[in-house]
């Protein structure tokens, strides 16, 4: 049992996010991680309907009933429906942590994230893009810096090797 900012954030055993993979975090997945203790990340983004990625947060809470989160997708290429729908079943669903990704904060679903009382985590290259989505709009937030494997951004050495967060703003 660890006890970092991250795991008393998330309300999980041990300080690890499991990254989430289009195609793959799916909820068998999802639920796998979250049962061992870390947090899973369901990936919206697979699901082509509302009703299919309902069904999928609904298979979800049947596997596990530890913390999960569930990322929405900013690269429009990737995301088969609006945003706001996937935030609408999630929020019906009763889902408590939701996770972006990219250069900037998804301002247009901030609002909706701080008036659900959602702890928002939203996952950078570098530093400098989290400085960034720091620096945006005055409301409850949360960043934090993976280390980067896959997808290398140009802030990388600087980010340094480990996670980092910023204190939640209200
Ligand atoms: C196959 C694959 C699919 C991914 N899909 C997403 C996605 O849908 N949304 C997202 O925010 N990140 C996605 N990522 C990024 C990962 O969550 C993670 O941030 C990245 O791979 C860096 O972590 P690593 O150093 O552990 O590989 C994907 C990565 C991979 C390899």
């Amino acid at each position: 049992m660890f006890q970092t900012k991250i795991t008393e954030m998330l309300g999980i055993e041990y300080p690890i996010v499991g990254g989430t993979m289009m195609w793959i975090t799916e909820a068998e997945f999802t639920a796998a991680i979250s049962n061992a203790g870390g947090l899973g990340v369901l990936a919206s983004a697979i699901y082509q309907s509302r009703e299919e990625f309902a069904e999928a947060v609904d298979r979800l809470l049947e596997l596990t009933d530890k913390p999960f989160a569930v990322n929405l997708n900013l690269f429009p290429m990737m995301r088969p429906i609006d945003n706001n729908d996937y935030l609408d079943v999630l929020l019906e669903k009763g889902v408590k942590i939701v996770e972006t990704s990219g250069h900037s904060a998804p301002q247009e679903l901030c609002a909706r994230f701080k008036e659900a009382g959602l702890t928002w985590i939203h996952k950078c290259v570098g530093v400098r893009y989290a400085l960034k989505v720091q620096d945006g709009p005055r409301d409850r937030w949360r960043w934090h810096i993976r280390r980067q494997g896959t997808c290398r951004g140009p802030g990388l050495r600087r980010a340094g090797r480990d996670y980092r967060y910023a204190p939640a703003r209200h």
